[in-house]
This record gives structure tokens, C-alpha cells and sequence, in this order.
């Protein structure tokens, strides 16, 4: 089976600290590389929770774990879900919280690769525009369908906002000019015609043109940037006195959120009843990484390109009496 190369792997489990027994989420399990070592590391017992939004990349971690030894004698819990989803589903399984959470935000290397064409992640390889990481859940919409009926200024805006696209107006205006002539339905067709939109001389750069109109359809396709803002104050809330959850971001807008909700965490919040008093309005209390966010080596980016733009951010909710 194919797998996705894990990025910052020393430096996660050096956070989160498994320890036998323990309970554990990784909340974007992916296709399991940070979450079996994790079951590794629980002995034998404790519980795991994996969640993915994507049902096809859960099913990958499922048979990863399932057949893994070491997960014998750990509670599984395997679910497609949105790990915002985290707090109800420790509810229903009678836990009160978990030691410690992974986040691996972002898309798996699996979702471009050649084989993964028809999910329409990939300007690479031709596919239908879907570009969801599930197309049953209700509410999304495809990128074929944004890229049809968007309003031009949105398009603008989205490429501008959540890309740098420094060429957003002229693809903007060129999609509502092309698709008017007939609709855009293929991962070729919109490459191309971002492709047209960028000068000859920076169409063959070392990032091909359309890199940042596909992240950004996919983006707003998936509304990332919600998630991540739903998601990370669940995650924070959902941990165990002592635990910590790790983030690993590789694009900006995921980047400012994380740090944004760590420092409103993580800095002491006084009680107005108590003008004296460090502890937060939840009465509990966070730590947060002082350096900011950890960058990634030369060697582990020379190992792994995937690395480049990410980056770690890790937040700890304190053992004091709430
Ligand atoms: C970078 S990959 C994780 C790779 C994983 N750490 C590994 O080692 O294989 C990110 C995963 O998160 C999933 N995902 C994206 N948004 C999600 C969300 N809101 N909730 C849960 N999973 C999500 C994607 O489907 C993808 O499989």
C-alpha cells in the first residue's frame, strides 16, 4: 500500500509524549504514518482515536492499524469525520478528554498522486473539478461547481486572499470569460486557462501556475479555514490536564489561525471576580511554545520537499485544579 511521507515526525512525538495506556487522537490520520506510531508507542493499551474527513483515506488507516501488532489490547476508534467532531465523539464513547491530539492540516500527498486523478485535486493528471475531501458530506461544494458560478470579484478575491495569486484578476476574469463559452469540468481545462493568464516567460517556473488557483479552489471547496478555526478551539478544549496538541500547517491562512487561538489561550485570561487571579474564564490554563512556530530543517525538507512550507505550533493545557 502507498503512503503518505510524514513530515516533523521527532519533533511531534517529542510533544505529545505518548505514554502506554494513554489516550491519543490523531485528528487528520491520513494514511496513518504520525498515527501508528502513536499506537506504537501506547503498549498494547489505552485508546486511539483517528479521524479523517476523507472516508477513502480512513479506510487506508484502518487497515494500517488494524494489522499493526502493536495496536492488539488498544481501543480503536476509526471514524470519517471532521476532527471538530472530536468533543462528540468522546462524549459518546464515555471519555472526558484525551492526552494528547495531532493535527496534519492540509491535503495527504495521496489525494495528487496519479492514481487519486478522478478526485480532482491534481492539475497533474486530468479529472473531473472536485477537489472535496468528501463529496457526500452535506453543504460541500464541488471546485467545478465554484469555478462555474462564482461571481468574478469572489474568484478575485479568494486567489488574492487565501493564495498571494499575484495574477488574480486576470484568472478571475478569464474563468467567467472561458466558461461562458462552455463549461470548465476538467483539472485540464482549468489549468490551462490559468496557465494562459500568467506571462511565457513565468509559465514554467519551478511551481506551476495553477498551483495556487487549485489550493485555493480547494480551500474554499472544503472551507479549510473554517474547520481549522472550529476545529483547533475543539481540540484545545478537548484536552486532559497535562496533554498537549500539536498543529502542522503548510499555508499561511492555517498558520495565522493556529497561532491566533494559541495566544488566546494560552495567554492568562483573569478572572474579573478575582483582579488577582491567572486563571483563565474555563478556569483552565494553556501553555504555549515560546520560540513561535518551528520551521523545518535543511535535511528534513532535503528528505522530504513536502516539509518546505511547514510548520509546527504546540499548545499544553497545564495540570492546575480548574
Ligand atoms: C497531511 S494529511 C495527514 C497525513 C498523516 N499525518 C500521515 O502521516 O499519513 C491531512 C489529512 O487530513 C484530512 N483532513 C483534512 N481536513 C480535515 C478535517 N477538517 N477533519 C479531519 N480530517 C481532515 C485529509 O483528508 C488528509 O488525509
Amino acid at each position: 500500500m502507498q503512503y503518505h511521507e510524514p513530515v516533523f515526525v521527532a519533533e511531534v512525538m517529542k510533544r505529545l509524549r505518548p505514554q502506554p495506556g494513554a489516550i491519543f487522537c490523531d485528528g487528520t490520520i491520513g494514511s496513518a504514518g504520525h498515527g501508528s506510531l502513536i499506537v506504537s508507542a501506547l503498549g498494547g493499551r489505552g485508546t486511539f482515536i483517528g479521524l479523517d474527513r476523507d472516508p477513502a483515506m480512513l479506510e487506508r488507516a484502518r487497515t494500517r492499524l488494524e494489522g499493526m501488532q502493536e495496536a492488539n489490547g488498544v481501543r480503536l476508534i476509526l471514524e470519517a469525520a471532521k476532527y471538530e467532531e472530536l468533543p462528540a465523539i468522546l462524549k459518546r464513547e464515555g471519555l472526558t478528554g484525551v492526552n494528547g491530539i495531532l493535527l496534519d492540516l492540509g491535503i495527504n500527498s495521496l489525494h495528487v498522486a496519479h492514481d487519486a486523478a478522478e478526485r480532482g485535486f491534481s492539475f497533474s493528471h486530468d479529472g473531473p473539478l472536485d477537489g472535496r475531501f468528501n463529496p457526500n458530506e452535506p453543504g460541500t461544494q464541488s471546485v467545478e461547481s465554484l469555478v462555474n458560478n462564482a461571481a468574478e470579484a469572489d474568484i478575485a478575491r479568494w486567489l488574492f486572499e487565501y493564495a498571494d495569486e499575484r495574477f488574480a484578476r486576470a484568472i478571475a476574469r478569464r474563468i467567467v470569460r472561458e466558461r461562458a463559452v462552455q463549461p470548465i469540468r476538467t483539472t485540464r481545462q482549468l489549468a490551462e486557462i490559468v496557465a494562459l493568464c500568467y506571462p511565457p516567460k513565468l509559465r514554467h517556473g519551478s511551481l506551476h501556475p495553477a498551483t495556487r488557483t487549485f489550493q485555493t479552489f480547494r480551500i474554499v471547496a472544503n472551507d479549510e479555514l473554517g474547520c481549522v478555526e472550529r476545529g483547533i478551539r475543539a481540540c484545545i478544549e478537548s484536552l486532559l490536564p497535562g496533554g498537549t496538541c500539536v498543529v502542522l500547517s503548510y499555508h499561511s491562512g492555517e498558520d495565522r489561525i493556529t497561532k491566533r487561538l494559541f495566544d488566546e489561550y494560552g495567554s492568562p485570561r483573569p478572572d474579573p471576580s478575582n483582579l488577582y487571579s491567572a486563571t483563565t474564564t474555563k478556569g483552565l490554563e494553556y501553555r504555549v511554545e515560546k520560540r513561535g512556530a518551528l520551521k523545518p530543517s535543511d535535511a528534513e525538507i532535503a528528505s522530504n520537499p513536502r516539509a518546505r512550507s511547514a510548520r509546527l505550533r504546540a499548545i499544553t493545557r497545564l495540570e492546575v485544579a480548574a
